[in-house]
């Protein structure tokens, strides 16, 4: 697709009707809306990222910690709406409890058992519901870039005061991953 064209699309929200929809937000690939039915429509800058974005959430079906997905075309796909709120903004009012650790920590687990190169998830990509179950709702390079521990992850903890106790609940808890995701790779 041609770049003026694509833009133009973009514009003009690939052609969909929107009205009777909410603006939810917009980020640097595209822009997303809640339609009446309860799902959201994500409109992408490129075909290359909405493509391979759908190609992740259709990898994933199924699993809970992802939305579902059920349509694509060209620059948009319709998925499930995720409620809650942000890791980041959230753990700003109601800081992280060791249940909300825990929940983190069995996320990135999750990732393992999906076979993902990237063990790792920006907390703005998390949704936190009120009962502290997690939830991802913008998931990139899953298969394709190499992470092999939650490191963007730890910036943003660390950035929010909370590192020094999730790493305190993820010894205590869980020092297999410990020593996977942060001895073996510190330098
Ligand atoms: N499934 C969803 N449920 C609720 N809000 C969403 C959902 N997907 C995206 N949003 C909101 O829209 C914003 C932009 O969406 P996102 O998928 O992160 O776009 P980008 O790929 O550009 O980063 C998010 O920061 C979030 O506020
Ligand atoms: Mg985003």
């Amino acid at each position: 697709m041609r770049k003026d064209y694509l833009l133009e699309s973009y514009k003009n929200n690939a052609g969909l009707d929107l009205s009777g929809c909410k603006f939810l937000g917009e980020g640097h690939h595209g822009k997303v809306f809640l339609r009446a039915d309860g799902r959201v429509v994500k409109i992408c800058t490129t075909v290359k990222s909405c493509k391979k974005e759908y190609e992740i959430l259709k990898k994933v079906h199924g699993s809970k910690y992802f939305p579902r997905v059920y349509e694509y075309d060209t620059i948009y796909m319709v998925r499930d709406y995720v409620g809650g709120q942000c890791l980041r903004e959230y753990i700003k009012v109601y800081g992280l409890s060791k249940t909300l650790a825990l929940n983190v920590i069995q996320l990135l687990e999750e990732f393992e058992r999906l076979n993902f190169t990237k063990i790792d998830i920006r907390c703005k990509d998390i949704f936190v519901q009120k009962d502290e179950s997690v939830m991802v709702i913008d998931p990139k390079g899953c298969y394709s870039r190499n992470m092999k521990y939650p490191r963007h992850l730890m910036k943003g903890l660390k950035k929010s005061m909370y590192l020094e106790k999730f790493l305190k609940i993820l010894t205590e808890e869980r020092p297999d991953l410990y020593e996977r995701w942060i001895i073996n790779n510190s330098v």
